[in-house]
């Protein structure tokens, strides 16, 4: 089937080249002309572990193309998924400009054959609007819902192997054309969900507010874990075993942040208030998020006893690992923090450094975890980067002006390290202060 994908960020690209390997003919459409002739030649703009080789596989087999015009072939599409940014307003909710400014391009080229399939996340009952929107102008394209699940650094994955795929429509013939979209997938037995339009946008709001409420609450029990020396490690395993809860987004940290969970809850609150529902639960999620970077650099500041000049290896700068991705990163609010007390930081990331160094010009970088060591009065971990389990902490320790490491991510071996000689302090257990 022929397929066009409109916008080629993280969604758009990592579905549209996945789409191509499920036997689709898919066209990418992005106005970032660099962006284009990038994927035209071969070369990811993001890092995605394992999609580089479906990109090339897509491209060899010519059942993948990028362009950054909209033209005629656009009038034999079946179908053109919706896969632009709606980042958030002030106010918290969506902002849908780049939705309409898609619909206002592809207009010209569309008509009643044409299921338009919104993929970015978006506030129930835009789908409804749209509809309406095209109608003023007589064009008749129907309009469908399919939310997206991947995770940064697990995306391939997550699109072939999905728990389940979730389709709003107010049309059979809609239903019908987006599960034969999926059938190879539904023929793996992937659960689907058919509905109406706008719980099919909810679906999407809630579940990254459920997955945000869980890390939220992990998070609050890791602070009480440390006033009762208690240990959260623990505690996620003990309550994470039970079916109903699962160890999924229990683990604690610093806090969540990413391009979705951020925004998503935000965007749901927004909703709320607009129509007058008292959601307390997503309100106090987003307060205790909001301060859990602070939270982290008063622990910092109390184990040092200081901050003022005192110099900081930080390790991670992504908002998690397996990513480059530094959208709402709690490590860069923590280095903003830390810098506001007039400490020294030095920062190493295994992926995030060029990003960083576009948009936080003014932090010290280090080429490597070793070098960000050297004589930094501690050594502090914010993004669980596998490679920093590897670390020769002989040497860190030499290099260390004083042996002190600040896990925020529970990521290395506390007996190990205090074996070593390290004053370790972690989160939610008996190492931290
Ligand atoms: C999330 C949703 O998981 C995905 O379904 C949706 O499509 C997009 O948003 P993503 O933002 O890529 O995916 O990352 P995720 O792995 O969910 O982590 C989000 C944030 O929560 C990260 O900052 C991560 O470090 C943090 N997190 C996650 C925790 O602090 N603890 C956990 O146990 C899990």
């Amino acid at each position: 089937m022929d397929i066009t994908f409109i916008g080629a960020g993280y969604v758009g690209l990592v579905s549209g080249i996945m789409m191509s390997h499920l036997g689709h003919n898919v066209t990418c459409i992005d106005t970032d002309q660099d962006k284009i002739l990038a994927l035209q030649l071969g070369m990811l703009p993001i890092y995605e572990p394992g999609l580089s080789e479906y990109l090339v596989s897509g491209l060899k087999s010519a059942r993948l193309q990028f362009t950054s015009r909209y033209d005629q072939k656009l009038s034999s599409t079946s179908a053109i998924f919706i896969t632009v940014g709606t980042p958030p307003l002030a106010s918290g909710a969506a902002d849908l400009s780049n939705i309409f400014a898609a619909i206002d391009q592809l207009r010209p080229w569309i008509n009643q054959n044409c299921l338009i399939i919104i993929k970015s996340t978006v506030p129930p009952g835009t789908a409804s609007q749209l509809i309406e929107y095209l109608a003023a102008s007589n064009c008749q394209a129907q309009i469908a819902s399919n939310p997206e699940f991947l995770r940064e650094g697990s995306a391939v994955e997550d699109f072939l192997r999905p728990d389940r795929i979730v389709i709003g429509t107010n049309q059979l013939r809609s239903r019908h054309l987006l599960r034969e979209i999926y059938a190879p997938l539904i023929a793996d037995k992937i659960a689907v969900v058919s509905t109406d339009l706008q719980t099919s946008e909810l679906i999407k709001y809630v579940s990254n507010a459920f997955l945000a409420t869980k890390i939220a609450f992990i998070n609050e029990m890791a602070n009480l874990c440390e006033k009762i020396d208690a240990d959260i490690e623990q505690v996620s395993k003990g309550v994470g075993l039970d079916s109903r809860i699962s160890q999924k987004c229990l683990q604690a940290g610093p806090g969540f942040g990413g391009s979705c969970f951020p925004k998503d809850v935000m965007a749901l609150s927004s909703l709320a208030q607009t129509h007058q529902v008292d959601c307390q639960i997503v309100t106090a999620v987003i307060r205790a998020n909001q301060r859990r970077p602070a939270d982290m650099v008063n622990k910092i500041q109390l184990i040092l006893g200081g901050l003022n000049h005192r110099t900081l290896a930080v390790l991670g700068l992504t908002f998690k690992a397996g990513t480059d991705d530094l959208r709402s990163s709690p490590a860069l609010e923590i280095i903003r923090l830390l810098q506001l007390q007039k400490a020294r930081v030095i920062a190493y990331d295994p992926a995030g450094m060029t990003q960083a160094k576009q948009f936080i010009p003014g932090l010290e970088y280090a080429s490597s975890a070793l070098q960000a060591c050297t004589g930094a009065d501690a050594l502090i971990i914010t993004t669980e980067w596998p490679e920093f389990t590897k670390l020769d902490f002989r040497t860190i320790h030499d290099y260390l002006k004083s042996p002190i490491i600040i896990d925020l991510r529970n990521l290395l071996d506390a007996d190990q390290l205090t074996k070593q000689g390290f004053q370790y302090h972690s989160i939610g257990r008996r190492y931290a202060l």
